[in-house]
C-alpha cells in the first residue's frame, strides 16, 4: 500500500520521495522506495525508459493505493521467468532455430509454477482491488516486464469473470509464457525502433507458433496454458493470426489474455514512445478495437482497471485540479477525488481541500489526466 502520486520524470523536483521502487529487468532494484529524488536523476531515469514515477504525495499524505500483487511476488515471478528464458541460450536467452522452428528445449517449470501459484493466491485475495499502479519498469527488457504484467492482468480478469483457482493457475501460467516464442525472434526485429517491414512482421508473428511448439512439448505445462501462446493474437471478429480464428473458435484463456496483452502493450513505455494513459487505452479498446475482443471481457476489464489511477492528478471541468483518492470497483470512471487547487489553479491550503465523490456529482467531469505519459496509439507496437 503506497501513498502515491504519479509524476512525469521530467517534472521531478529535488526533495520528492519515491513511493514505489523501480526495478530493472530480472527484478534488479534500480531505485528503492523511500529514496529522496534529485533533479540529477531525470536523465538516468529517462535513459532507462522510465517516463513517470510514484512519489509520496505531500498534498494528501494519507492517500494510498494497493497493488493487485505485492512487490515481492512480482519480483519472484519476474526472476523465475528470467531463469526459464535463460535456459534457451545461456548468453542471450535466445534459442537457435532449425528449418522447422526453434530447437526444442526442456524447461524447468516447477519453480515457475510455484511463483505463479503465489501470484494467483494474491490476486484471489485482492481481487476487490482495482488495477491502479503502473508497473514502473525499465524498457531494457520489454518482454519480461510485459509478460509479468499480462499474467497479473489476465489473472485479475479471470478472477472477475468467475474462474476457479485451478483454472486461474493454468491461465496465469499460460499468460506469463504467452510471448515465450519471442526467444526465437531475432533481436534486431524485436527491438527495432521504427515500423516493421512486411517481412519483419511475418518474422515477428512467428512467435505465436514458435511459443506453441516450445510449450506443447513440455510436461508440466497443461494444454489450456500452452494454447494461449498460439492464439493470443487471434481476434474475436476474425482477422488475427496465425490461423484467423474467430469468436468461440479461440480458446477462452487466449481471449482473456488478448485483452490484457493489448492493454499492457498500449500503456507500457517503450524505447520509441511513451505509453498511453490507462484512460486512452481503455477508450481505444472499447471504441476502435471493439471487434478485437469478446465484448463481455472488455466490460469486465473496464470494471477492474482504473482509467484514472489512485494518485493521478486530474483537471475537473470547473478548472480545479484534484488528486484521485479512491477508485470504486464497477464504477471506475467516477473516482473519489481530493480537490487541491481553486478554479484559478492556485493550490489550496491543506485544511481548504475537499473530497468529492464524483459518483454523486454527475455535472463534474474529468477533463484531463495530468500525470502519466501521453503516448500515441501505434498498432504496430501491439505485436512487439
Ligand atoms: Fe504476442
Amino acid at each position: 500500500v503506497w501513498p502515491v502520486i504519479l509524476v512525469p520524470v521530467r517534472e521531478i523536483q529535488s526533495g520528492m520521495r519515491l513511493a514505489k521502487s523501480i526495478l530493472l529487468s530480472g527484478g534488479r532494484l534500480f531505485l528503492a522506495r523511500g529514496l529522496e529524488l534529485r533533479e540529477s536523476y531525470v536523465t538516468p531515469l529517462l535513459e532507462q525508459g522510465i517516463a513517470a514515477v510514484y512519489i509520496v504525495n505531500e498534498m494528501a499524505p494519507e492517500i494510498t493505493a494497493a497493488d493487485v500483487i505485492s512487490e515481492e511476488v512480482r519480483r519472484a515471478v519476474t526472476e523465475e521467468l528470467r531463469q526459464v528464458m535463460v535456459q534457451f541460450h545461456p548468453a542471450t536467452g535466445q534459442v537457435p532455430r532449425h528449418a522447422g522452428g526453434p530447437v526444442s528445449v526442456t524447461l524447468e517449470v516447477q519453480r515457475l509454477k510455484a511463483a505463479v501459484d503465489a501470484l494467483v493466491n494474491e490476486v484471489m485475495t485482492n481481487h476487490q482491488v482495482v488495477y491502479n499502479l503502473k508497473d514502473l519498469r525499465s524498457t531494457d527488457d520489454y518482454t519480461l516486464g510485459h509478460s509479468v504484467n499480462v499474467c497479473v492482468l489476465s489473472s485479475l480478469l479471470g478472477a472477475v469473470t468467475g474462474l476457479s483457482t485451478p483454472e486461474l493457475r493454468d491461465l496465469a501460467l499460460g499468460a506469463l509464457l504467452h510471448d515465450i516464442g519471442k526467444v526465437a525472434t531475432p533481436a534486431q526485429v524485436l527491438g527495432k525502433p521504427s515500423k516493421l517491414t512486411p517481412e519483419e512482421t511475418a518474422i515477428m508473428q512467428r512467435h505465436t507458433s514458435d511459443g506453441w511448439n516450445i510449450l506443447k512439448e513440455q510436461r508440466g505445462i497443461p494444454y489450456p496454458a500452452a494454447i494461449i501462446a498460439l492464439q493470443h493474437h487471434e481476434r474475436w471478429g476474425g482477422g488475427g493470426y496465425p490461423e484467423g480464428l474467430k469468436e468461440q473458435q479461440i480458446f477462452k484463456y487466449a481471449r482473456l489474455c488478448a485483452v490484457a496483452d493489448c492493454f499492457d502493450a498500449m500503456t507500457a513505455d517503450r524505447v520509441y514512445r511513451p505509453g498511453m494513459t490507462h484512460e486512452r487505452a481503455l477508450q481505444t479498446m472499447e471504441r476502435e478495437m471493439a471487434s478485437y475482443f469478446e465484448p463481455d471481457l472488455v466490460s469486465a476489464f473496464i470494471s477492474c482497471v482504473a482509467p484514472y489511477p489512485v494518485g493521478s492528478l486530474v483537471v475537473l471541468s470547473d478548472g480545479r485540479r484534484a488528486v484521485v483518492v479512491d477508485v470504486p470497483r464497477g464504477n471506475t470512471s467516477r473516482p473519489k477525488v481530493r480537490v487541491v487547487t481553486g478554479e484559478d489553479g492556485r493550490q489550496l491550503p491543506q485544511d481548504g481541500q475537499v473530497d468529492l465523490d464524483l459518483a454523486g456529482y454527475p455535472q463534474v467531469q474529468i477533463l484531463e489526466l495530468l500525470s502519466q505519459g501521453a503516448g500515441e496509439f501505434c498498432a504496430d507496437s501491439l505485436d512487439r
